[in-house]
């Protein structure tokens, strides 16, 4: 599958998951995975980034919070509509723009950082994204990403639960089907059952890769692991928030940082 074809998937699935995002609905998202990504950025004050795969800009505009200066590309036309809708109502001096993560019109050297929040696995030709995120970081500038955890989230996983519904164990297979585009079809589980059985489920095009293949494409690429993250929900969150509660078993997602050497 190529990145046009990952394109149309994402544009059809961009109103949907704008709206339920933006309404709280992605509680992974909002009560662990990027509260931790951003407790493991460096300090970013007046740096210029770029937030790749950045979608409706959520974690975009989090991060010019901190005092970036901030680009989000998307592939997808409607995340970046909604993306700038909210620039030119709440303005953080983001600038959007759509484009590909394999080729980026951006000149060499241009950002101090990238971040890519839960987007790199679901991007068509990973090593060549990685390829043009060292080329445009400037010599000493890094990459932070999260994806879905690939030891412990491949494609076929299943939460076993305890009699009360609790989460105590973790079922996987397929760890090693690297398998280009595979199509996944969910929802924000949060959404009200009624509500969720109403709705068309997203069509995500995965590509998963084993934790092997991602250590053989950031060094390739000519990048310096520096730091691992693993976020686990505190038990305070886990009680607020149940549905991340399975976090505590084993991780759902990993944070890489590497810089360019
Ligand atoms: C799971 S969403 C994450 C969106 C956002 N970063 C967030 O955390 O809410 C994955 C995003 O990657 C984008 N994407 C997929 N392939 C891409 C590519 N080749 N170049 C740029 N963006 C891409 C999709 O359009 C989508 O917005």
């Amino acid at each position: 599958m190529n990145a046009d074809e990952v394109a149309a998937h994402w544009e059809n699935n961009a109103e949907t998951w704008t709206i339920y995002s933006r309404a709280g609905y992605d509680r992974y998202r909002d009560a662990l995975n990027t509260p931790a990504f951003l407790n493991m950025l460096p300090s970013v004050t007046g740096l210029k980034g770029l937030d790749l795969g950045c979608g409706e800009g959520s974690n975009t505009r989090a991060v010019a919070r901190l005092g970036a200066r901030m680009t989000g590309l998307d592939i997808a036309p409607t995340f970046l509509r909604y993306a700038r809708e909210t620039e030119a109502s709440d303005p953080l001096g983001i600038e959007y723009v759509l484009g590909d993560g394999q080729s980026i019109d951006f000149p060499e050297a241009s950002f101090d950082f990238v971040t890519a929040f839960m987007s790199m696995m679901d991007m068509a030709n990973q090593q060549g994204v990685l390829n043009e995120v060292v080329r445009i970081l400037r010599p000493n500038g890094f990459l932070q990403f999260s994806i879905l955890h690939p030891c412990f989230v491949p494609p076929t996983r299943k939460n076993i639960r305890d009699e009360k519904g609790e989460p105590i164990a973790v079922q996987i297979a397929d760890y090693f089907d690297e398998r280009d585009g595979r199509i996944e079809r969910w929802v924000f589980s949060s959404i009200p059952a009624e509500e969720r059985s109403a709705l068309t489920p997203f069509s995500i095009p995965r590509f998963h890769r084993t934790l092997t293949s991602w250590v053989s494409m950031i060094v390739g690429a000519g990048l310096v692991i520096e730091a691992f993250g693993e976020p686990m929900a505190s038990r305070e969150v886990a009680f607020a928030e149940p549905v991340v509660a399975d976090t505590r078993i084993a991780p759902i997602f990993l944070h890489i940082r590497a810089r360019k050497a």
